[in-house]
């Protein structure tokens, strides 16, 4: 059972993980922890896909079985998940027996229903793009663009889905469902597309020129082409499991938004008779030096080397703060820089350790109950109210980068208070005024970090475990309700400190 099934689009295995599919799994993890933490029973998806005509090339010009290319590759995005701090329940391969056995069953009914049918191909195909191209596809001068590497016409008998008879179906029902792909901007792009009339969709390959696919049941002399394949991954991981299906959200790159995802999907288990998703989540492209980070383009950053340099954490956090859910984003190793020594050292890890820090000289290392307080406090409280109901409901509208903000504008503020409220001056004085003060300036301290290490446990789950730890803090119950201030810490016996985010080494070659 599940309230919330939610999936990651599937990689292709011709190439290592780079920090666009890293992007992708954390920001599908963080929604997927995030709707955890309230209450929902959450499914979350992963995998790779892995048939096709360039891992069937690569694999011939390396001599090998295409399934050995597909296993290493595989292996590297599934041993990826859990050093990002991905909690994805399952991991399918499009080579696996149990999505074969889906897919093949979806083609026969269709086959049965007179939803696909036999045609004739005629067109100019795209090798490195695995797909016929059109008219509309040419340069202005006739030639064909750089992205589809050769082109070649082929003319051969295929079988096609019956897409454009259900196109008045599609229409009404984004009519309908307005909220059904975020960013709403990308829903009017997909309600453009389908203003022009829709071809039926080629969904074969003759066997002689692509073996490395699934066969049709209903003709073993072909198999199915790249999406009736791929876009069945999601429903073939939950097919044996009740319950799970229909999706909540499909979390995609903008690249596979229209057509795949947004008009052949939906279409496709229309027709079959299957529930459609609730959403589909399109992200936007992390770029690098102006372009698409991507393998063909070479300008891709392993996004394990930078976890292992700085911890997955880290990298979450900038990959979440950084981008505006939806829009495009730069990446370098600069602009990591600066965010994890100002907001990650500076900023949350230097409050850490004021907090272990003054608790122990000034409390004997137990956090003091605290007092009425002055306008201090009350102000850091309410700016706490103000910023948690916000950050909850950011995070509800997949706004994770301005609740990013807010939270650490709140980090900033109780940096602000403890300069503000300088308890090592207080510790000075001999005035119970003072004394009560300095203890009531440690348990607001204490409880402020308590706070935003909790609000920030679907972005950094492992530092907000650590952060809890130190502050002798054991989280229980409803995560709004942990959200909550309060004297929860009242007598917890901190750690003596905490070193969250060191320093980067300055190394040779590479800016410090
Ligand atoms: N295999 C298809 C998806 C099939 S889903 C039924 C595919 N694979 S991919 O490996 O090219 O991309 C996988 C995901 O990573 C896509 O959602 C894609 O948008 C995303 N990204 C790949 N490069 C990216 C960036 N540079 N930035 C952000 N995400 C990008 O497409």
């Amino acid at each position: 059972m599940a309230d919330f099934y939610i999936t990651t689009a599937i990689s292709y295995v011709n190439g290592s993980p780079h920090i666009g599919h890293a992007y992708e799994l954390i920001l599908t993890d963080v929604i997927a922890r995030f709707h955890r933490l309230m209450g929902d029973r959450v499914y979350f998806l992963t995998g790779t896909d892995e048939h096709g005509q360039k891992v069937q090339q690569s694999a011939r010009a390396r001599g090998i079985p295409a399934q050995q290319i597909a296993d290493e590759i595989s292996a590297q995005f599934k041993a990826m998940g859990p050093r990002l701090g991905a909690t994805n329940d399952d991991f399918i391969r499009t080579t696996e027996e149990r999505h074969k056995a889906v897919v093949r069953e979806l083609l026969q009914r269709l086959f049965d229903k007179g939803d696909i049918y036999l045609g004739e191909y005629r067109g100019f195909y795209s090798t490195r793009q695995e797909q016929f191209l059109q008219e509309k596809d040419r340069n202005p001068d006739g030639s064909w663009p750089e992205l589809y590497g050769e082109v070649s016409e082929i003319i051969e008998p295929n079988y096609f889905f019956r897409l454009k008879a259900y196109q008045p179906w599609l229409v009404e029902f984004l009519a309908k469902n307005e909220d059904f792909v975020f960013p709403k901007f990308r829903q009017k792009q997909v309600v453009e597309f389908l203003k022009e009339p829709l071809n039926d969709l080629c969904i074969s390959r003759p066997r002689e020129r692509l073996e490395w696919g699934i066969p049709l049941p209903f003709d073993p002399g072909y198999v199915t082409y790249v999406w009736f394949d791929a876009l069945v991954n999601y429903y073939s991981a939950v097919a044996a499991k009740p319950g799970v299906w229909p999706a909540a959200l499909h979390v995609i790159g903008k690249d596979i938004l229209v057509p795949p995802h947004a008009v052949y999907w939906p279409i496709m288990l229309h027709a079959a008779g299957i529930e459609l998703p609730r959403g589909i989540l399109a992200h936007g492209w992390w770029l690098r030096g102006g372009s698409k980070m991507s393998k063909s383009a070479g300008n891709v950053q392993d996004p394990l080397a930078l976890a292992d340099e700085f911890s997955a954490d880290s990298l979450r956090y900038f990959l979440i703060r950084e981008m505006n859910v939806g829009q495009d984003g730069d990446f370098s190793r600069e602009l990591f820089l600066a965010r994890y020594n100002s907001d990650l050292a500076n900023d949350l890890g230097n409050l850490v350790n004021r907090v272990l820090n003054m608790t122990g000289r000034f409390a004997g290392g137990a956090v003091p109950a605290a007092g009425v307080g002055g306008d201090a406090e009350a102000e850091l409280r309410a700016l706490w109210g103000a910023t948690a109901g916000e950050y909850v409901a950011l995070f509800g509208r997949h706004q994770f980068h301005t609740g990013l903000e807010r939270l650490f504008a709140f980090v900033k503020s109780i940096n602000g208070y403890v300069e503000r409220r300088a308890p090592w001056k207080l510790g000075k004085s001999a005035e119970p005024a003072d004394k009560a003060l300095l203890e009531t300036s440690l348990a607001t301290m204490a409880e402020s970090l308590r706070l935003a290490s909790v609000a920030l446990r679907p972005v950094m789950p492992a530092a907000s475990e650590r952060i809890a730890g130190v502050l002798g803090y054991a989280p229980a119950g409803r995560w709004t309700d942990e959200l909550v201030w309060g004297g929860a810490l009242a007598g917890a016996r901190v750690a003596p400190s905490l070193v969250l985010f060191p320093r980067p080494q300055p190394a040779a070659g590479k800016a410090p």
